[in-house]
């Protein structure tokens, strides 16, 4: 992986049938091509890719909303997984959290996701609440975890 290719890039229109195509194929309430389109016109929110060869393998979309960050959706493509990019576009999404001033971020995940369980807990988040029956495809309960911002780079962390 180059280093452009770990940093990734802005979204554009242009990525939006790979997006939504990536997300159907990652989760079982999957934003459609509209939604992600309506996420590139939202002043706050950041959506971010990767890319290998040209080809979209991940992307994070988070929101700033005041002093709070929120993490709302990350992934990264089935045979591109455990090599690191579901951590670039973390890191990413702190930086850019950082940056803008906010104190704390937030997200849910599924009681039963290992893997982005692990993931959040190797960047410091840590759970501060359950929503219950919170996801319907498949049923599931949602933890609510959170991550203070130290206002000091993050790159560190997981490493
Ligand atoms: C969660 C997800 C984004 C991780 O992406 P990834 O590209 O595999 O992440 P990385 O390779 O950077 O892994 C970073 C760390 O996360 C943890 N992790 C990732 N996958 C894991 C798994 N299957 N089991 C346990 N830990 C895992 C590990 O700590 C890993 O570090 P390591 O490989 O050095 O052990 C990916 O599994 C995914 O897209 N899942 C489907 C979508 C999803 O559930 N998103 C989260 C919604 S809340």
């Amino acid at each position: 992986m180059s280093a452009a290719d770990a940093v990734g890039r802005p979204a554009t229109a242009i990525d939006l049938p790979a997006l939504a195509a990536l997300d159907a194929a990652c989760f079982g309430n999957p934003w459609s091509l509209e939604d992600y389109r309506q996420e590139l016109t939202r002043s706050f929110a950041r959506l971010h890719v990767v890319e290998v060869a040209g080809v979209l393998v991940g992307m994070s979309c988070s929101w700033v909303v005041g002093d709070e960050a929120h993490l709302l959706r990350i992934a990264t493509s089935c045979g591109e997984r455990r090599r690191g990019r579901g951590r670039a576009l973390l890191r990413g999404v702190l930086d850019h959290a950082t940056a803008a001033g906010c104190q704390q971020v937030l997200l849910e995940v599924a009681s039963s996701n290992e893997a982005a369980l692990a993931l959040y807990a190797a960047f410091g988040f840590v759970p501060i609440g359950r929503r219950n029956g919170y996801y319907a495809h498949p049923p599931d309960d949602a933890i609510v975890m959170r991550r203070v911002l130290s206002h000091a780079p993050s790159a560190n962390h997981s490493d």
